[in-house]
């Protein structure tokens, strides 16, 4: 397996991570605990050390479930998860984020019993809570670090001042945001610069689109009535089609290539520096293989200058989030 550094000095990962949070929640279909720790398995065995999960993918069962994969395997795994976004248990669609320390030692700890481990490799701030100073969130973060809880920090869809005023207070070894040939925003908002600068780790996460720049996705019909897709403004009617006109090309370049479209989409992702470790998110052992062979797809200029002409920074049509969760990205 190629491994990448996370962040300077830090940490080696496997070169593709393994999202877990489709296992158990937002894409409809779930499979079997049984199947869902299968694929866990056959990560692990093929040399995937890094999984990413979170208390919220669930709610809650994601962890237990990957706790549960994990067992008896804990040296072979580098194990991410996240606190701050609160679920409302009466109103499914409704979000709150909470960063006040007290709830951040409290969150350790669920999350710690859930995944039945005594350490968090990388332990990620979801959203950034614009009520609470992030000096306060990251200090409490770093009581867990010495408290040997936690052994790195992260940070996700924080803006680039939020990372500097962060890693002024502890050392933060990645940034998880979303990334990916649809989505462009790390390029142009400072935050890929600022990782860069500070010598902190990106994480890349949903590099294919939510599964769309693999073109299995023909239509939103094909959705499930509870797939959080139908409400996002990119898989909704005209977007939608103007966005599978995009993938078609993508597509059709990958065919040349004689390789997947979605291989094609995560070489583009790896293509953009040694710096970062994309962890598509997959229930299927079959996409699982697939993905990692885009590790062996190695994109000449020319041919990222060419999806970068189908896929220019702003080419997709419809925001990545509904306004109310765009409200949430610290910008
Ligand atoms: N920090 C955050 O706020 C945040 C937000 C979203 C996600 N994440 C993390 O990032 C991880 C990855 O993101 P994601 O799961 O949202 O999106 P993604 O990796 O871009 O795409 C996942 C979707 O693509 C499908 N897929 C995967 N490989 C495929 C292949 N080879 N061919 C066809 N379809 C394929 C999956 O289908 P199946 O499910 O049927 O396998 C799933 O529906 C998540 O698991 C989660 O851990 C973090």
């Amino acid at each position: 397996m190629q491994t990448r550094t996370l962040g300077r000095n830090g940490p080696q990962v496997s070169a593709l991570g393994l999202g877990c949070m489709g296992m158990s929640a937002f894409y409809g279909g779930r499979e079997s605990d049984a199947e869902s720790i299968a694929v866990i398995h056959h990560a692990l065995d093929a040399g995937v050390n890094f999984l990413d999960t979170a208390d919220m993918y669930g709610p809650h069962t994601n962890e237990v479930l990957v706790g549960r994969a994990i067992a008896g395997r804990r040296d072979e795994v580098f194990l991410a998860t996240k606190f701050g976004i609160r679920l409302d248990p009466d109103d499914p669609h409704a979000r709150g984020v909470d960063g006040r320390p007290e709830y951040v030692a409290a969150a350790c700890e669920a999350s710690l019993r859930r995944l039945d481990v005594e350490t968090i490799d990388l332990y990620y701030q979801h959203r950034v809570d614009p009520q609470v100073p992030i000096e306060d969130t990251v200090g409490a973060m770093a009581r867990l670090v010495e408290q040997g809880k936690v052994r790195h920090l992260g940070l996700s869809e924080a803006s680039a001042e939020t990372l500097r005023r962060a890693h002024a207070v502890h050392p933060i070894t990645a940034l998880q945001s979303e990334y990916s040939l649809w989505s462009r925003d790390p390029e142009t908002d400072g935050t890929l610069d600022a990782c860069r600068e500070l010598g902190i780790g990106f994480v890349p996460y949903s590099p294919l689109g939510r599964g769309f720049l693999t073109g299995a996705i023909r239509s939103p019909d094909d959705f499930e009535p509870d797939d959080y897709r139908r409400h996002s403004p990119r898989f909704q009617g005209e977007n939608f089609a103007r966005n599978l006109a995009l993938v078609e090309q993508v597509r059709a370049l990958a065919q040349d290539r004689g390789v997947a479209p979605g291989q094609l989409a995560l070489a583009w992702v790896l293509a953009q520096g040694e710096d970062l470790v994309p962890i598509p998110g997959t229930k299927r052992i079959r996409y699982l293989d697939e993905n990692l062979g885009a590790l062996d797809v190695r994109l000449t200029r020319d041919e990222l200058d060419r999806i970068d002409a189908i896929f220019p920074p702003d080419a997709a049509a419809g925001t990545r989030y509904t306004r109310e969760q765009m409200g949430m990205v610290n910008r």
